[in-house]
């Protein structure tokens, strides 16, 4: 059963009180309990959601499900985010996506073997000008080559 820590208690009681509609903060607030749930949205975590911030379940579900942001899934303590949008595209981002999936032995959206990474595909995170591009949990890594991200992923402990 899923449950905020304190802090993350209390950092969501922030976010209800910084905006006049309640609904607003329902984006904080499904990170911070993603970030508490290892990275990942289940249904009791949207069920706690709902108690805490007295909000329907159906409110927050309808939030989660919109956004690509959340996962609904467990993902691996590293969720690589190749962009395939566009301007990735163009230069090679979905080319990219392959690559790292067949250097990791892994599909789409699953988690390798021994459950350090999960790859996925998304839409554009806002850096176009430095395609292709991908992001690892907070981090955004640019101008990215086959070699260069590999690199990047081998290198994480
Ligand atoms: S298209 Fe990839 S960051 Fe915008």
């Amino acid at each position: 059963m899923f449950q905020l820590s304190s802090e993350g208690l209390s950092a969501v009681k922030k976010e209800l009180a910084r905006y006049e509609a309640k609904d607003s903060a329902i984006i904080p607030s499904l990170y911070i309990a993603q970030k508490e749930n290892k990275g990942w949205i289940s249904n009791d975590v949207i069920h706690h959601l709902s108690r805490v911030m007295e909000i329907p379940e159906s409110k927050i579900s309808e939030v989660f499900q919109f956004y690509t942001m959340f996962n609904q899934q467990p993902v691996g303590q590293y969720h690589v985010q190749v962009c395939t949008n566009i301007s990735c595209a163009l230069e090679g981002g979905r080319e990219l996506a392959n690559h790292i999936c067949k250097e990791l032995k892994v599909k789409l959206g699953d988690l390798t073997e021994d459950g350090r990474f999960t790859v996925s595909r998304v839409e554009c995170l806002g850096s176009c000008g430095t395609a292709p591009m991908m992001q690892v949990n907070d981090k955004y890594y640019e101008n990215l080559t086959n070699e260069s991200a590999m690199n990047i992923l081998r290198g994480m402990k």
